[in-house]
């Protein structure tokens, strides 16, 4: 069964969580991104667990979150360009993949045996849970393996309905969607995930170019599959004209769309604002799937700033889903 815990009113949540961690066990705890289902990183077993709970293939590695810099350091190898990128964006939305040290003592499922390690310092109170517990915290985003992440404590508790589960309730996330995750190598910054921090805005804090990575880069993450974040709609993009009794989710005051035909409308932000439609995104691709919707139209979403982060979510959740090796 869970146990769902608002954080605003039940002062013993960051403890409960810590002696949660402590004891092995799985948290849910909300990120200024999405929620994550945080375990001790250090704990294979806890580590296991998460993998058991999200049915996620284990060659796919997690996010370690840490609360300091120090902790940080411990754990992978900084160079100037990774110090700027952490001095700038730190805490928040990026997760920066650097050399693990060979003493760190995360646990080699996190990383999937590679030789890099994830490494993110959240905002809020995962990061002072973190800082009490003395320990990085791996955290995927708090969903079953292939399935849209959780911006609300209601949608982590419909996640994971059958199992015993601590859940903190901060309410909804303020970004919405998961981190910017850039690999910092020797010779290269490579973007594997578009974010809520710009490939630009990397490109600025670390005076480096920024190669994004596709079919020919250099490295990818394990994660990135083509069908993810798939609701069990059928997702069509970029949709000026909707068709009759579809499902749409809007986008924008409506100018040059046709909308009146659709069977329900959600509107990601009307005044246009692509921060406030990252932060609905998932939240309303869930509230049309959870109402049967076969078919949800998707307006189309200007590429700038954020917006390149909620097209990548989108075509991953409308990419035909034929290999169940999602994460
Ligand atoms: O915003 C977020 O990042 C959320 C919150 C909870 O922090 N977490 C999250 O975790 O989105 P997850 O597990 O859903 O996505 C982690 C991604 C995966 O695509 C994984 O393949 C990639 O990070 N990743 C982890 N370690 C990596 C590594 N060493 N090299 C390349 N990619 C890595
Ligand atoms: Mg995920």
């Amino acid at each position: 069964m869970v146990t769902v815990v608002d954080i605003n009113t039940e002062p013993e949540s960051a403890a409960r969580a810590v002696a949660a961690l402590e004891r092995g066990e799985c948290v849910a705890m909300p990120t200024e991104t999405v929620y994550g289902l945080a375990a001790d990183a250090t704990n294979g077993r806890a580590v296991a667990r998460i993998f058991e709970m999200k049915g996620r293939p284990r060659f796919n590695p997690l996010i370690a979150h840490v609360a300091s810099l120090d902790m940080a350091e411990a754990h992978g190898t900084f160079d100037e360009r990774a110090m700027r990128l952490a001095a700038a964006f730190w805490p928040g939305p990026l997760t920066l993949v650097v050399a693990k040290r060979p003493d760190s003592a995360i646990h080699d499922l996190v990383t999937a045996g590679l030789d890099t390690v994830a490494l993110r310092m959240p905002v809020g109170i995962t990061h002072d849970i973190i800082a009490d517990f003395g320990r990085p915290v791996a955290a995927p985003s708090a969903n079953r393996s292939g399935r849209v992440s959780p911006t609300t404590a209601a949608h982590v508790a419909g996640e994971f309905a059958d199992s015993d589960l601590l859940i903190l309730d901060g309410g909804p996330c303020r970004v919405g969607i998961e981190s910017t995750i850039v690999r910092v190598a020797p010779d290269r910054l490579t973007l594997l995930r578009p974010g809520a921090v710009t490939a630009e805005e990397l490109a600025a804090a670390s005076g480096a170019r920024v190669e994004m990575a596709g079919p020919g880069a250099a490295v990818a993450a394990p994660g990135m599959l083509a069908s993810h974040y798939a609701p069990r709609a059928r997702l069509r993009l970029d949709v000026e004209d909707c068709p009759d009794g579809a499902a749409l989710i809007a986008f924008g005051d409506g100018h040059g769309r046709r909308r009146n035909g659709a069977a329900s409308v959600l509107n990601l932000s009307p005044a246009g604002d692509l921060r406030e439609a990252a932060a609905n995104l998932y939240a309303h691709i869930k509230a049309l799937d959870a109402a049967g919707a076969r078919l949800i139209c998707v307006e189309p979403i200007p590429q700038a700033g954020i917006g390149a982060a909620i097209n990548d979510r989108l075509r991953r959740a409308a990419a035909p889903r034929d290999c169940d090796e999602r994460a």
